[in-house]
């Protein structure tokens, strides 16, 4: 939910600090705030809005620190102000905390650190944690005063949390602590750089520690040494990221979302990368599912939220259709709370592009118990729920930066698919002409993206025609209902029109009391079963006044439908991978129309990372 950047070296802090804030501003973005420590002592500036007030505050100058850690903040406990931002200093100013997460306990250890004479200025929880540290600094005789002083305060701590802490008694180290909140460390020769995530520093280094839960870093410039819970010494070997730095800028890309729909093409094709092996079974050794586990489950769980979620409806046809097996797709945060009927014979696949939303990892988590086998699918090397399921599969979308999700949707729905591929053959069922049918299809989605891409005029006429719209409907039948259901997500979280979804056919059923004179609907028709009921369905609409714009890949009538978009011809089983693109690129004109921020929508963050 909120970015930290941790940095320290030879260089002026504070330049590094607001560049790695400004590629976490993703993940929250109502304040931000920056510490240093110069002449053994704090400074630190705190403002409510984007990282780019930060930047333009003429007080940053005076941070001249080599040391330094900084925060952006999606706020949770207190509104967005100065005051709430982090950094958080204790009452005496001798520590320096940036959290991520959240406190559960917050309220008990305020009270304790009252009565032991602590005063408190903001609403948050996160401030009890330099007090608390304090606190337990001040009782301490050993000769690492701040290690175990801080290792004691996390002793206390319930919740979720990603810290990084500034002492102005140890003015040359930081120690970062993670636990249920990414945090990463950099290294490079005399430098460590600390971030939410691995994007904010790639620029820096390819070598990265990515923590894991109960580690503890005490970061020198040229030293990290890593404790357990215990306080004992541990082993931690840096990986080597092979992303490239450039795809976390936007190029000539006026916004990210943009960038990243128009990455499609390529972000789909590496997600196929080599798991389509000619004349032979998809490449699936990254796990282990045997046929005769895949005899004995009596049902798929796909679960996730948002995006994600929509990623699995998408792929629940094929799925069934190709396995036989019995497919339900649910929403993490119900999941979690309904006593689902699952057992040892029900294999749950979790899908999260950012490896961190709570509650899908909760979900994960609650179904092992269980005894159900669990696959995470996410776009995140090394992210939470990758630690936590029995396999994982990576998408290669590569990092996505816009809140609103386009490219890491379809290389889930394209990693799904494959997967539903992968399983028909582990089954050796006899489908082997709708497989390779499939596959070639598959290969084909890229340049069909492309041709989408290249004719964009249609969209961007109407999104300037229906931008000052309260209420829009996007309906379809079958999978393209999913489609609907994204479209709509994605038009609500960037333009703030209310949008809703229809299976088509449900219109009569209530819907259509809401039609009336220049109401938009929108209709997805790519199945060609079902063209003929679509179409009833939409006439219904325009009859009652409406306007329409219908994204399909059949023959329609244009004198019934004046605004057609055509897309390439596809097998249904995988036309939301095509059908969406159009539709991601409406959301992103009629918020451009709007003049709104495109990526950074407002009360959204991308990373969930609370309840
Ligand atoms: C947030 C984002 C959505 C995203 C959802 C799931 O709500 O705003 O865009 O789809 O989280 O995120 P995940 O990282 O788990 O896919």
């Amino acid at each position: 939910m909120c970015g930290i950047v941790g940095y320290i070296g030879k260089s002026k802090a504070s330049p590094i600090l607001i560049k790695g804030l400004s590629k976490l501003e993703y993940r929250g973005y109502d304040s931000a705030g920056i510490a240093t420590i110069e002449d053994d002592k704090i400074c630190h500036i705190k403002n409510k809005g984007r990282v780019k007030e930060l930047e333009n505050s003429n007080k940053l100058e005076n941070l001249k620190g080599t040391i330094g850690i900084a925060h952006t903040r999606w706020a949770t406990h207190g509104k967005p102000s100065s005051i709430n931002a982090h950094p958080h200093l204790d009452s005496h100013e001798n520590f320096a905390v940036v959290h991520n997460g959240i406190i559960e306990n917050y309220r008990e250890l305020r009270e304790f650190l009252i009565n032991a004479g602590y005063t408190f200025n903001s609403e948050t929880d996160s401030e009890i944690i330099p007090n608390l540290i304090d606190y337990y600094y001040s009782k301490e005789t050993s000769n690492d005063k701040f290690l175990n002083a801080v290792h004691n305060a996390e002793k206390d701590l319930k919740g979720s949390y990603a810290l990084a802490i500034l002492s102005k008694f140890d003015p040359n180290k930081i120690i970062v602590i993670k636990k249920d909140s990414p945090l990463v460390i950099g290294t490079k020769d005399n430098e460590k750089y600390i971030a939410s995530d691995i994007n904010a520093i790639l620029e820096y280094t390819n070598d990265i520690f990515i923590l894991k839960d109960g580690d503890l870093a005490y970061i020198s410039e040229n030293k990290i040494d890593f404790y357990n819970n215990n306080l004992n010494l541990v082993n931690r070997t840096p990986e080597k990221i092979t992303w490239d730095a450039k795809a976390s800028d936007k190029g000539d890309f006026e916004d990210f979302m943009l960038k990243e729909i128009y990455e499609q093409p390529v972000s789909i094709r590496e997600t196929i990368g080599t798991r389509i092996v000619p004349n032979k079974p998809c490449d699936f050794s990254d796990i282990n599912i045997t046929k005769k586990y895949l005899s004995d489950i009596s049902r798929i769980y796909i679960i996730a939220c948002g995006t994600a979620m929509h990623a699995g409806i998408s792929v629940k046809p094929i799925f069934e259709r190709l396995t036989n097996i019995p497919v339900e797709v649910d929403i993490a945060s119900e999941f979690r709370y309904r006593d689902p009927l699952i057992d040892e014979h029900t294999l749950i696949i979790c899908i999260s592009q950012s490896g961190e939303t709570a509650d899908t990892i909760a979900a994960l988590k609650n179904a092992k118990t269980c005894g159900s086998k669990t696959i995470a699918i996410s776009n995140v090397i090394g992210s939470s729920i990758t630690r936590e399921a029995d396999f994982t599969l990576y998408t290669h979308a590569g990092p996505e930066i816009a809140v609103a999700s386009t490219k890491a949707y379809t290389a889930q729905i394209t990693l799904l698919v494959l997967l539903a591929i992968h399983f028909a053959e582990v089954l050796e069922l006899p489908k082997n002409e709708i497989i390779n049918n499939l596959k070639e299809e598959l290969l084909e989605i890229p340049s069909k993206i492309s041709i989408i891409l290249e004719n964009t005029d249609i969209i961007k006429k109407f999104a300037k025609k229906i931008h000052k719209e309260t209420d829009i409907f996007f309906v379809g039948r079958g999978i393209d209902y999913a489609t609907a259901m994204e479209s709509s997500l994605k038009l609500k979280e960037i333009s703030y029109i209310h949008s809703d979804s229809y299976q088509s056919g449900e219109l009569k059923h209530g819907p259509i009391a809401l039609i009336e004179d220049d109401v938009t609907v929108i209709g997805i028709i790519t199945d060609r079963r079902l063209i003929d009921k679509s179409i009833s369905n939409l006439q219904e609409v325009i009859s009652r006044g409406a306007k329409t714009l219908i994204v399909t890949n059949q023959e329609i009538d244009t004198k019934l439908f004046p605004n057609v978009f055509s897309i390439p011809k596809v097998h249904p089983l995988i036309s939301p991978l095509v059908s969406i693109v159009p539709l991601q690129l409406l959301s992103y004109y009629v918020a451009k129309e709007k003049n709104l921020d495109v990526d950074k929508p407002r009360n959204l963050a991308k990373s969930v990372t609370v309840e």
